[in-house]
């Protein structure tokens, strides 16, 4: 039984402080869709954080490069045949709520599925789950009481928010942010709900932590770019190792 953890854009080097890593390329694992964005490692390292077996997955594929629901999920299926029972999910997320700032970790409480797509689309494999399958508590509160435990001893506050997923790739306009925040989003990005759906199918539970990378459309005068969303990432890197390395071995 391990904890899987799967890291998202720019934030793929917290691998690379696990101890007795073991790594392997996504290229090398069959059926694991490769990552072809900037920013993503494409790597899956088994290691030991402390006392605790894990397997992380540096980068992550997306809608947007062309790949299926069925496909960006696929790395779930495989973490659970690797006996993950837990899983913590990161991800770089635009602030849709003003409270927010850019370098800010947010938890997940919620999603809202704007990709108009469903990994679990087409016939049911009854040995992952039912047809139908719960999503009320799609992100664990216990999770979250951890995490924010944890990250009061850091001297954290974690806010928790609602994260809408959109398949991109091109950022939203500033009426499509408005839109969210109306509808009850406080976050916006292009991954983690397909992954998400798959882990609650199989009973896994999850931890979601955004990384708050830049104010969302329309918010600030000035353009997104994905190298802010890197370098925003890069400038937390510290804070986030130490929130997963102080909440992991709790959950
Ligand atoms: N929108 C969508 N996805 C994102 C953003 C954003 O503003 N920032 C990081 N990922």
């Amino acid at each position: 039984m391990s904890v899987g953890i799967i890291l998202g854009s720019g934030l793929g080097w917290f691998a690379d402080t696990l101890e007795n890593r073991v790594e392997k390329p996504y290229s090398d694992i069959p059926g694991w869709p490769v990552s072809t964005a900037i920013g993503h490692a494409g790597k899956l390292m088994t290691g030991r954080l402390g006392e605790i077996d894990v397997i992380v997955a540096a980068g992550r594929a997306h809608l947007y490069e062309g790949y299926t629901a069925q496909q960006v999920a696929y790395p779930i299926r495989e973490l659970a045949w690797r006996g993950v029972t837990k899983l913590v999910i990161t991800n770089a997320a635009g602030g849709v709520n003003i409270s927010y700032k850019p370098g800010d970790l947010v938890l997940i409480s919620d999603h809202i599925n704007l990709m108009g797509v469903n990994p679990l689309t087409g016939p049911n494999d009854e040995s992952f789950g039912p047809r139908f399958p719960d999503m009320s508590e799609a992100y664990s509160s216990a999770y979250r009481e951890i995490a924010k435990h944890a990250g009061a001893a850091l001297g954290l506050t974690l806010a928790e928010g609602v994260y809408a997923a959109l398949p991109g790739p091109s950022y939203e306009t500033p009426a499509e942010i408005r839109y969210l925040r109306t509808i009850g989003a406080d976050l916006v990005g292009m991954s983690t709900v397909p992954e998400v759906i798959a882990a609650n199918h199989m009973g896994i539970k999850v931890l979601g932590i955004s990384c708050v990378t830049n104010m969302a459309a329309g918010i600030l005068p000035q353009k997104l770019t994905h190298e802010e969303v890197i370098e925003t990432g890069a400038r937390v890197k510290d804070t986030l190792a130490a929130l997963l390395r102080a909440l992991i071995p709790r959950l």
